[in-house]
């Protein structure tokens, strides 16, 4: 599943960070675990403590964890050049962004010791007892699932299963940037998956988060352009077969004027998906609304008329 290519194993030669025999990962083990009293988020993140403090004396430069690169799944090619390979790297978190139901967000700093390294997000999916089954099971449909003894963990929520929901999400958000990344959608370049976390692109300048489009008061010229970007952005997704699923002002950012999506686990194939016309109309709903709200004119947004475009570009009759 995990793949190393030769540029890869060939960074690692060159670095002089010590190699680690790493214990096989929580999501490998053959049998359930038990958690006791402990999350597995937070029994995994305490054996990977443990194990940092018997293989090393410490991480350079107040780091919190060596960087993970080396055993996750790594985004899309070409890779932009401010991605950190080096495996010699340290990540150090500077703080939480936003806490969620399903996820939680963090920002982290990874750099060789003494630089200044890249500034990125951390989208980090619970393993929470919230998650609703029917939920997954609907968005999930139209998905090629195999029924397998991952399949049964999940449905009895034990909490090896929980993870693999949580998992499963990431996996999924993960795949859709990559994919809607590759044909120049405006979402944050996925650096990189390593079990329930998510690596991203932070969209923001310095350590300051673009904000949310909710929370701009744009004047009417640029409330026009940022509808016609949020427009063409679901021309392009359409034209992919996919919609957001759970688009609102809050999972659309506004970076340097640019209109940026995010939060896209639940992004769906309209094509394959029973409801999938269904989850378009009420994407383009919502957002029309908000923008009427902020007295965009309904002429403008043309939601019928929207709607049908997307359904034709996406191939649907
Ligand atoms: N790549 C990013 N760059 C900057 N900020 C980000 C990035 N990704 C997420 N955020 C911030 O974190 C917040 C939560 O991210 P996201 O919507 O993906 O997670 P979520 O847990 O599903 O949130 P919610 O449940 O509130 O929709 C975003 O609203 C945004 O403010
Ligand atoms: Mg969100």
């Amino acid at each position: 599943m995990r793949k190393h290519d030769l540029e890869d194993s060939h960074a690692f030669e060159k670095t002089d960070r010590p190699r680690r025999s790493r214990r096989a990962r929580f999501d490998d083990e053959p049998e359930p675990t038990r958690g006791g009293r402990l999350t597995e988020a937070e029994r995994v993140r305490l054996a990977r403590l443990r194990e940092d403090a018997y293989t090393e004396t410490a991480i350079p430069g107040g780091g919190d964890r060596w960087s993970t690169w080396d055993e996750a799944e790594h985004g899309p090619h070409p890779r932009p050049d401010w991605v950190i390979t080096e495996l010699a790297a340290v990540d150090t978190e500077l703080g939480i962004l936003k806490t969620g139901k399903e996820a939680d967000v963090h920002l982290v700093r990874r750099g060789l010791p003494d630089t200044e390294g890249t500034v990125l997000a951390a989208k980090r999916y619970r393993s929470g007892e919230h998650r609703l089954f029917h939920r997954d099971a609907g968005y999930l449909e139209g998905r090629r699932m195999r029924r397998s003894r991952e399949m049964r963990a999940m449905e009895s929520r034990s909490s090896f299963g929980r993870n693999l929901i949580a998992e499963q999400w990431a996996v999924a958000e993960f795949t859709a940037l990559s994919r809607l990344w590759t044909v120049g959608a405006p979402v944050p370049y996925p650096v990189q998956r390593d079990g329930t976390e998510i690596l991203l692109e932070f969209l923001g300048d310095g350590e300051t988060a673009a904000p949310r489009l909710a929370q701009v008061r744009p004047e009417p010229e640029q409330l026009r352009e940022l509808w016609f970007q949020t427009a063409a952005m679901l021309e392009l997704l359409a034209s992919q077969g996919l919609a957001h699923g759970d688009l609102s002002a809050y999972n659309l950012l506004v970076h340097r004027e640019r209109i940026m999506v995010i939060d896209l686990p639940q992004v769906v194939d309209i094509v394959a998906n029973p409801g999938g016309l269904e989850f378009l109309a009420r994407d383009v709903r919502n957002i029309a609304t908000w923008f009427h709200s902020r007295g965009l004119p309904e002429r403008l947004t043309a939601v019928p008329e929207l709607i049908e475009e997307l359904r034709e570009i996406a191939g649907l009759r």
